[in-house]
């Protein structure tokens, strides 16, 4: 179905965006991506690019323009003769962000509904939204080492009990699913919602986690400063593993039906230390738990019996090949001294 498909992947010089491009390209699809570099970047997608003009490059089957989807035009302009678009374009960061950037994430209520609007109005054949686990209301989520598992009928925007969801970022997600939903329901539009849970892998950046973890352990930070307890756990789940449900979910799922893309399995903070220290071969004097900084939920994971049943999808990353891989590309990509003298500001800003 991919092979000479005219794919659009907004936020595409993302972290997750670039991922799927790699992987869209290699099934034969031509690819445009729109993206404004506000915390994406040109260097995420590794082609010889040929640019034309101040916000235009292409190489072979890969178009990339320059742009901010808040404005009506180029989002009409970049939704021209495309028959299915990844919506990954938000102001979006880990915990650290999201908690200090409340303003910044309502306005991904404005950027999704244009995409959605615009693509209706193209007659756009798909769209598959990159929604969160953070729709998800956090009451379920409040308890030191649950092993409760997240359903996806746990959040609905039209349920008294089950609309609640965490913070501004999560509201905005959830609303982008109704409006799918609805675009579904009024026009037939094709749509999909893959609830993306704590993603990691080459080329996140340093407000999420697994990196800010990695990028203390190679500075050698001791002692090593660990936001809260360390005992609040995530399902951290490798990018590849992500891509394959976007692609999957865009493929399957007509209906704007959201599906889970996480693991079952967790782990805590301090068991994912534990497990990048004994991967770099060093181990802190001290570990110092800073109580002041946010932590985010206390213990957040996926069911995956939609995913297993619809898609036909489980993750095949384990957790030490992930964390291996990405510690290599983090060794291999980054300038540790530049990391060292920048760290406060890396942890927060995308
Ligand atoms: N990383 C995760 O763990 C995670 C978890 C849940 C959901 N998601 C979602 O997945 C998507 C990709 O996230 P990510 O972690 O890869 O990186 P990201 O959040 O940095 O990616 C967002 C991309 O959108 C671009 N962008 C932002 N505003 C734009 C605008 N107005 N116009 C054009 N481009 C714009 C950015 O430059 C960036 O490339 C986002 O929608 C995010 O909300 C990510």
């Amino acid at each position: 179905m991919w092979n000479k498909e005219r794919i659009l992947v907004t936020g595409g010089a993302s972290f997750i965006g670039s991922h799927l491009v790699d992987t869209l390209l290699k099934k034969g699809s031509f690819v445009r991506v729109a993206d404004d570099f506000s915390s994406g970047a040109l260097k995420n997608l590794e082609y010889p690019l040929k640019q034309s003009g101040t916000s235009f490059w292409s190489y072979n089957n890969l178009e990339i323009h320059r742009g901010d989807l808040k404005d009506r035009d180029f989002t009409r302009s970049v939704v021209q003769d495309i028959d299915t678009i990844f919506h990954l374009a938000a102001l979006h960061g880990g915990r650290g962000y999201i908690h200090t950037h409340p303003a910044q994430c309502c306005s991904n209520m404005i950027l999704d509904q244009l995409v959605f609007e615009e693509a209706q109005r193209k007659g756009t054949n798909r769209v598959c939204f990159a929604s969160s686990a953070c729709v998800y209301p956090a009451y379920l989520q409040e308890e030191t080492g649950s092993s409760y598992l997240l359903k996806e009928d746990d959040a609905n925007p039209f349920s008294r009990d089950k609309a609640f969801a965490d913070l501004e970022y999560g509201w905005a997600k959830l609303m982008g699913e109704m409006a799918l939903k609805a675009y579904h329901r009024q026009y037939g539009m094709k749509t999909s919602a893959v609830r993306i849970f704590t993603a990691y892998g080459p080329r996140e950046n340093e407000t999420h986690a697994i990196m800010a973890l990695i990028a203390k352990a190679l500075i050698k930070m001791d002692p090593f400063v660990i936001w809260g307890t360390g005992d609040q756990d995530r399902n951290f789940t490798y990018v590849q593993d992500i891509v394959d449900v976007l692609i999957l979910a865009s493929m399957k799922i007509e209906d704007g039906t959201p599906v889970n893309s996480g693991r079952p399995d967790r782990l805590t903070i301090n068991q994912a230390c534990q497990l990048i220290f004994k991967i770099i071969g060093w181990h802190p004097k001290k570990i110092k738990r800073d109580m002041t900084k946010p932590q985010g939920v206390a213990s957040r994971a996926a069911d995956i019996t939609r995913a297993i049943k619809i898609l036909g999808w489980k993750p095949k990353v384990s957790y030490e090949e992930g964390f291996q891989n990405t510690i290599n590309w983090y060794r291999n990509h980054k300038d540790i001294n530049y990391v060292q003298k920048n760290l406060d500001r890396l942890l927060l800003e995308r």
